[in-house]
């Protein structure tokens, strides 16, 4: 019996090391000592050199972060960029207009010189890095304050930085990892004319729309079309006619003989934030107070803008890039707290934290760890409330124009008032092209009642924390208040903000209401009490703490760093989800596009599909891109760790060639971002063959697809 156990057990570790989902966003430098020979026997046929060197030419040179918060890659010689079409999605509303409505009807430029710049869109590229952990750590002692420590480490960055940018040629960023145990450098080059090439419809492009967001199966063409330009020596220059497609030092090649379950896959690009070490407390607070007002603020703030945004064209683009934005979230939040709770998250959490506590009350241990555990939830007891306020404040200035005038805008035109008159005239243009932006996203009707919505709701719902004084002051006439403050206010009137930039004055701004509720609201989320403030340090040295003492201790197996908007990579397989009865194929791994024209619903806001498609589905108009089995493959699965950020990513062979644009993950598995679990984590991806599909066949831009080296 013993025996039968034993093998059991050793069977089921086999099966679980052949199916485990693979955790890990690795540090491209550490490739080849942590990494290497296991991505080999998984599949991998290049060298560490040849994904990531600093003196030639590596797959590094080909992934872009696109305009701060998504990864794109670069498949052309000629400097054309693949992302998402949610990562396009704002330069495409942007760019559209109700006479020509690229985001409904989708663009390809005929040549390149009918490509769009939208106002502001950069990518960046990777140069190098590097590991700045003893170096920062020499500048600091365990008896300073967090604020001594910070200023320290701060001086040191800022040598660091200087040392390593090539007289401003280079943008260098020193960051921390291991929460402040370890520190690294970043060298990037930013490209700032980036140009529309293309984009489908948006029926396709965000196909399902929030139903079918964050959900397997799915059934989303997910990818838009980008060119960067540079000047004629290839070097960033602002925007031009004189501007050349950039000349890349290195371009994907894009495999389309398809994909299969344990296929060798890997992802390289720009996650943005996991909280893996984050403790029990951090957890609960999220779940219970945190969380829920984020989505009860979003949603408040969605409804009020969906009811506009189904009136026109017009106002739906004002309106649409805000609120996927908000939504997007508004549903992972949401996701996150059902998996949280559902998988007892904080419970696993918390037992890790009572051995940790074990070890730290061990004589040897104590003096340095004894008080982290008590410190650390001590802190979260201080913020719970505190928490949930903040969230319906946080999501008031999301989804209202106004709610943070203050801040940019407001502190903008403080300074144009300020200025002398001949700085006055070098900003004035500046500024225009802000007001302009600013109520290209604002329509007036609107924004009085989202503002208004949301201010009933925070002070419905944010006690018993103490409510912002700003706000408390309007009594319970929210109505009244937000109409006269519109009356009165120059924000809310693209004219008087006009007339603003003839007459500047700063009082002006200072004692307008609306920037007077704005700056409020920004002072009381930063408002704290000394004891609050002493809490949070003292939780910031243990949750340093904590972590370090959870790697020596070897009580916790995660050996790569949490996200943090630096490139990274991970690699695994494509990899089924158990089969699930909504999907039509036969493998719970990819979709078709049959499964996509069972989901069309004619006219749906969501699951309507362009006539010419369901047409070239009907009579299998596929060209060279379906499947050997006949089928037209839409999205497909695989295992890699990516999180929010990693949007446009590009999913790689073995050999490094293009087979997949990854775009999202699965809803079951929202706890990811706290805890990777292998079984039900997934990424979701978009078939290359269904994008060059759209590309050449669908949208006859067969050019596009010239350009690039396909392998078939
Ligand atoms: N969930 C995707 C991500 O965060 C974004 C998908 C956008 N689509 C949408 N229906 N809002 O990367």
């Amino acid at each position: 019996m013993y025996k039968m156990k034993l093998l059991l057990s050793l069977f089921c570790l086999f099966i679980i090391g052949l199916t485990k989902a693979d955790e890990g966003m690795w540090f491209l430098m550490h490739i080849d000592r942590l990494n290497h020979r296991d991505m080999q026997k998984m599949g991998l046929q290049l060298t560490a050199e040849e994904i990531y060197s600093i003196n030639n030419h590596s797959l590094k040179d080909a992934i872009v972060q696109f305009n701060g918060g998504c990864t794109a890659e670069i498949i052309s010689k000629d400097g054309l960029v693949l992302t998402n079409h949610h990562c396009g999605y704002d330069a495409i509303a942007e760019l559209s207009s109700a006479e020509k409505n690229h985001l409904k009807n989708g663009f390809w430029a005929p040549s390149k010189k009918d490509e769009l710049k939208p106002k502001s869109l950069y990518v960046r590229f990777f140069v190098r890095m590097d590991d700045v952990t003893q170096r920062i750590l020499s500048k600091v002692t365990p008896t300073m304050t967090e604020s001594e420590r910070e200023k320290a480490i701060n001086q040191e960055i800022a040598l660091i930085e200087k040392e390593n940018n090539e007289g401003g040629k280079y943008t260098v960023s020193v960051r921390s990892f291991f929460q402040g145990n370890e520190f690294y450098f970043f060298v990037y080059q930013d490209y700032k004319d980036v140009r529309l090439v293309g984009t489908p419809p948006e029926s396709v492009g965000k196909f399902g729309g929030d139903t079918d967001n964050w959900e397997w199966p799915r059934h989303t063409g997910d990818f838009s079309m980008f060119r960067i330009y540079s000047d004629a020596n290839g070097n960033p220059a602002d925007y031009s006619t004189n501007n050349v497609p950039l000349k890349a030092k290195k371009h994907l090649k894009v495999n389309i003989k398809g994909v299969k379950e344990n296929d060798f896959a890997m992802i390289l690009g720009y996650p943005g934030r996991t909280n893996r070490w984050m403790p029990s407390g951090g957890i609960e607070q999220n779940v219970k107070y945190a969380y829920p007002a984020w989505v009860e603020g979003s949603k408040t703030g969605m409804d009020v803008m969906k009811k506009y945004m189904v009136q026109s064209d017009a106002l739906n683009l004002v309106y649409a890039s805000k609120y996927a934005g908000v939504a997007n979230y508004w549903k992972n939040r949401q996701g996150m707290i059902d998996a949280l709770s559902k998988f007892q998250t904080a419970k696993t959490k918390a037992l890790q934290e009572e051995k940790f506590n074990k070890w730290a009350n061990k004589a040897e241990n104590k003096d340095k760890y004894g008080q982290v555990m008590t410190n650390i939830n001590t802190y979260y007891g201080m913020t719970n409330e505190k928490s949930k306020h903040d969230n319906y404040l946080i999501m008031l200035m999301r989804s209202s124009a106004f709610g943070s005038v203050s801040r940019g805008f407001g502190k903008q035109l403080i300074a144009y008032a300020n200025a002398e008159p001949s700085k006055r005239v070098e900003l004035k243009a500046g500024l225009m092209d802000l007001i302009n932006e600013f109520y290209a996203e604002a329509y007036i009707p609107a924004e009085k009642e989202i503002l208004i919505a949301q201010l009933k709701l925070y002070t419905e719902k944010a006690k018993p924390y103490a409510l912002a004084p700003e706000i408390l002051k309007i009594g319970n006439n929210f109505e009244q208040y937000v109409e006269a403050a519109f009356n009165l206010s120059i924000f809310t009137s693209k004219d008087k903000l006009i007339s603003f930039l003839e007459v500047p004055s700063e009082g002006l701004v200072k004692n307008d209401p609306i920037y007077v509720l704005s700056d409020g609201i920004l002072s009381h989320l930063n408002t704290k009490s000394d004891e609050l403030k002493k809490a949070q340090d003292d939780y910031s040295t243990s949750f340093r703490l904590l972590v370090e003492g959870l790697r020596v201790s070897k009580l916790a197996p995660i050996q790569y760093p949490d996200a943090n908007s630096t490139m990274r990579l991970t690699y695994g397989k494509v990899k089924a989800l158990p089969l699930d009865k909504r999907n039509d194929a036969k493998i719970n791994n990819y979709t078709t596009m049959e499964g996509l024209v069972k989901k069309y619903k004619a006219g749906d806001k969501e699951f309507d599909l362009p006539v010419k498609l369901l047409e070239m589905f009907k009579n299998k108009d596929f060209g060279r891109y379906a499947d050997a089995k006949g089928y037209m493959p839409v999205n497909f699965l695989t295992d890699n760790d990516i999180t929010g950020g990693n949007s446009g990513s590009p999913v790689l062979n073995g050999k490094g060639e293009l087979i997949g644009l990854a775009f999202d993950g699965n809803i079951e598995a929202m706890a990811g971002d706290v805890i990777f679990d292998s079984n039900l984590q997934r990424t979701i991806n978009v078939d290359i063959r269904y994008v060059l599909w759209l590309i050449e066949n669908f949208s006859g831009a067969k050019h596009i697809v010239d350009e690039m080296d396909i392998i078939q």
